[in-house]
């Protein structure tokens, strides 16, 4: 299972600024009584928290080709450990249930919750003291590091990101791993025009195996899926901690208090183990 939906990815590039229909809901995840409902705004308008009797349509956004976190399949439908995650989550809200998911770029998702055009991100986003000070975080609820990818059977295998000196590098926009993109040239290793900057992974990593660039700095989990199904290899990490969180607006102590009791939740009745088995399962 896992590996399927880690090998089907391959077609997803990652949207911008489309909305996209969730896949009906994956086996294993959604054992609950059938009743979910997907609200829809339905006259085009997103991101207006719409309150019906007592339960509160939230609209999560996302930023795909970050599998198996969240990604465009083969068949158009946005998927991942995220999306299930999320709606496994709100699920267990008394009073919250999932609107319409917007696919934005990962640089813009907290701008879109600060003005209203999402209520919650769900991105694999690492809890750091910079995004604290302008959103607020749920519990952290996965675990990664930093890897450098290369392409698979070629002469350039670093080891250190000092074997990495004066190679142009790749990262997406935004990420933290374009913040160790960046420490490499404040430390001089790389030059600014060897540090190459994408909107998606997606598309850092075929300039790899296309020879444009040498090699990509992405999180852990998501450079094994790669690993997977492309031609590339980790050829070190970097440790560097990181965890990730929902992110929600500052002051929406309510919605992040109903989201951490979600995902504890979750985890407790076996859900949360359900879909990292789902999704992560090693090869
Ligand atoms: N964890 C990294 C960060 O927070 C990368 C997240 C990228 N997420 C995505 N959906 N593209 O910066």
């Amino acid at each position: 299972m896992s590996e399927s939906n880690r090998r089907t990815f391959l077609k997803s590039v990652g949207g911008t600024g489309v909305a996209l229909t969730v896949a009906g809901c994956l086996g294993g995840g959604g054992d609950g009584d059938g009743s979910t409902t997907t609200g829809t705004t339905g006259d085009g308008t997103t991101g207006d928290t719409t309150t019906t009797e007592d339960v509160t349509t939230i609209t999560p956004g996302t930023a795909s080709g970050f599998p198996p976190f969240e990604f465009v399949n083969e068949s158009g439908d946005l998927v991942g450990f995220d999306i299930d995650l999320l709606s496994a989550v709100v699920e267990q809200t008394d009073g919250y249930e999932l609107g319409s998911w917007e696919d934005l770029e990962f640089n813009q998702l907290i701008v879109a919750l600060q003005n209203d055009n999402i209520d919650v991100v769900a991105a694999a986003m690492t809890i750091n003291e910079e995004r604290d000070q302008t959103i607020d975080f749920t519990d952290p609820y996965y675990d990664a590091n930093q890897a450098v990818l290369v392409r698979e059977g070629g002469s350039f295998q670093p080891e250190s990101t000092d074997d990495l000196a004066d190679h142009p590098v790749g990262a997406q926009s935004g990420t933290t791993g374009k913040d160790q993109m960046d420490a490499l040239v404040e430390e001089g290793t790389i030059s600014s025009s060897q540090a190459n900057t994408y909107e998606n992974y997606v598309l850092a990593v075929q300039d790899l195996a296309n020879g444009n660039i040498d090699a990509v700095i992405v999180d852990t989990p998501v450079a094994e899926t790669f690993v997977a199904n492309r031609d590339v290899v980790i050829s070190f990490t970097i440790e560097t901690g990181e965890q990730y969180g929902f992110g929600v607006r500052e002051n929406d102590d309510e919605l992040q208090s109903a989201l951490n009791e979600g995902l504890q939740a979750v985890q407790d009745n076996g859900t949360y183990a359900e879909l990292t088995e789902e999704w992560f399962a090693s090869e």
